[in-house]
């Protein structure tokens, strides 16, 4: 299927490794230029350097920090510089650490805050002029099933994400016609993040081995296995695309069907 997006340009954020990485990697086959972003110049340059290997769009390294207002500015100025537009924004970011409410801290509240939810907000504040222009654009937050059922551990992305859906389902709402937001809501999917939580488990004493670990996670799906990152990068290609034009204010679950609310 053609998603008639070729020759249109992306910034994806926090995308040097996981489920960014693999957003990237589908708009690029599909023709999108983008620019891919991360704290780290190093792991960010082996990225660029791994993508650029895909036959189809552009692409272009922006190191930066999302909790950081300059960076942010940065990041969309250089993908309308470089590229000559901006069509579509896809918000991915760091995950907040995975503890007991007892051992939270304040700033660990505030920085959740930050990572989450106003990093879409300024990145949404500076893009918007962009993304209106010629046919409009799109903008795809990718957030976590833990805005419909709350996650053991994680107490933070439990609670700050669920300011993301109303921040989303809001601009769904004022920034149409132009401008399409949808969210997508993601169960496990093998990345560096999910590597870690789950090795913690083991370290906690929860599970034995790794491996322990990844089978127990995956016979609570009932398509019996964890997610491929590139499962997750088709859909927000899709949300992207004309294929999926009347797709807006969406939180679309994509877990395998391993959550157990009705809606
Ligand atoms: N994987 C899952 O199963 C799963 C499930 C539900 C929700 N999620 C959520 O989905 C999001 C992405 O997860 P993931 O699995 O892709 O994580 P990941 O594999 O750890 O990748 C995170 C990426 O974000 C970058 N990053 C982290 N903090 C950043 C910051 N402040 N500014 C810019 N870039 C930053 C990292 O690079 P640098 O370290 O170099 O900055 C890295 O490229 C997270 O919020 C996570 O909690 C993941």
């Amino acid at each position: 299927m053609d998603l008639e997006i070729k020759g249109n340009a992306a910034l994806i954020t926090a995308s040097s490794s996981g489920l960014g990485k693999a957003c990237a990697k589908a708009l690029i086959q599909e023709g999108v230029n983008v620019v891919v972003n991360g704290r780290h110049q190093d792991k960010l340059e082996e990225t660029v350097q791994e993508l650029k290997k895909l036959s189809g769009g552009k692409v272009i390294g922006q190191v930066g920090d999302i909790t950081n207002k300059n960076d942010i500015k940065k990041l969309v100025e250089i993908t309308y510089e470089k590229f000559g537009r901006l069509d579509h924004l896809v918000t991915s970011a760091g995950g907040p650490p995975s503890k007991p409410f007892m051992e939270t801290s304040d700033e660990e509240w505030y920085h959740t805050y930050d990572l989450l939810v106003m990093s879409v907000v300024r990145l949404v504040r500076e893009s918007k002029e962009y993304l209106e222009e010629g046919e409009g654009g799109t903008i795809v937050n990718i957030t976590s099933r833990s805005v419909k059922e709350a996650m053991e551990g994680l107490v933070l992305s439990n609670s700050v994400r669920m300011a993301v859906i109303g921040l989303m389902k809001t601009l769904s709402k004022e920034l149409g016609p132009k401008i399409r937001a949808n969210a997508i809501l993601q169960g496990l999917h093998e990345t560096d993040r999910l590597k870690n939580l789950l090795q913690k488990q083991v370290d906690d004493g929860k599970f034995k081995t790794y491996e322990d670990a990844l089978n127990a996670k995956s016979n609570d799906i009932p398509l019996k296995r964890i997610g491929e990152p590139m499962e997750l990068g088709d859909v927000a290609a899709f949300l992207c695309s004309k294929k999926s034009s009347y797709l807006n204010g969406v939180s679309l679950v994509l877990d395998g069907g391993g959550s157990h609310s009705n809606l």
